[in-house]
């Protein structure tokens, strides 16, 4: 399967850097040799029709970072899944970690989200994850179970799951590559459709990518930090 590679730009970019970020990727999709990955670029919701319009003709997809559970109302300040499939975006991430946390997310309404994102035509990309904490305590599987059988909805087959472990997020730790197959298998199991695309999350740099997006049960990876320099974006998806 050609993996998937998935740019979380969260809270960062600037207006003045996109199209500079767009032309690398576009050149580098577009080359002779193209890029061996699938690629989908998350910007903040206010740049996404920019970068659709900078992304126009590349085959890399674009996603947002978070949606509601209705596709219109009175929600002040949420963002409507139809409208985000409108301006082109294919994807939308749902509880990452940092919405659980920031906004108290629940398991609950992720499923909601994910279930309207799916009824809006986009692909939701489900995160989730356990704690340094919950780690520590050795109940990674216990919490990742309990995420996984009520954050994804059951009838949803047309979905990717990002496991990122909350303690590699940002910090440079990475789990081991035994620690981040048994996780992932362990999530199959858990899944509606174990063929469901399942990224890795959580400090993947151009130097680990590789060894990373090599293991057998890694069908791609969720990049945060390293994917806002669009060289180390690229570089993590030629590792691909
Ligand atoms: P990071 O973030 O690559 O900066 O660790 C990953 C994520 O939160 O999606």
């Amino acid at each position: 399967m050609t993996k998937l590679i998935v740019a979380n730009w969260k809270m960062n970019g600037r207006v003045a850097g996109l199209p500079g970020y767009a032309a690398e990727i576009k050149a580098a999709c577009l080359a002779e040799r193209g890029v061996p990955a699938d690629l989908v670029v998350c910007p903040p919701a206010p740049l996404l029709p920019l970068m659709a319009e900078a992304l126009a003709g590349c085959p890399a997809a674009l996603g947002a970072q978070d949606c509601h559970v209705h596709m219109t109302g009175a929600h002040t300040g949420d963002l409507s899944p139809a409208l985000l499939a409108e301006v082109g975006c294919r994807y939308v991430i749902v509880g990452h970690s940092e919405r659980r946390q920031d906004h108290h997310e629940t398991d609950a309404l992720v499923n909601a989200k994910a279930a309207a994102a799916h009824a809006a035509g986009l692909r939701p990309i489900i995160c989730v994850g356990e704690t340094a904490a919950e780690r520590a305590a050795g109940r990674t599987l216990e919490v990742v179970e309990r995420q996984v059988r009520l954050s994804v909805p059951r009838d949803l087959t047309e979905a990717v799951i990002a496991y990122e472990p909350v303690w590699a997020i940002g910090t440079g730790a990475v789990p081991t590559p035994q620690d981040i197959t048994s996780v992932h298998d362990a999530i199959r199991g858990w899944l509606p459709d174990p063929a469901m695309p399942v990224l890795y999350g959580g400090s993947v740099k151009p130097t680990n990518a590789g060894a990373i997006l090599g293991l057998a049960d890694v069908d791609g990876v969720l990049v945060g930090g390293a994917c806002l320099v669009a060289s180390d974006f690229l570089a993590i998806a030629r590792a691909a």
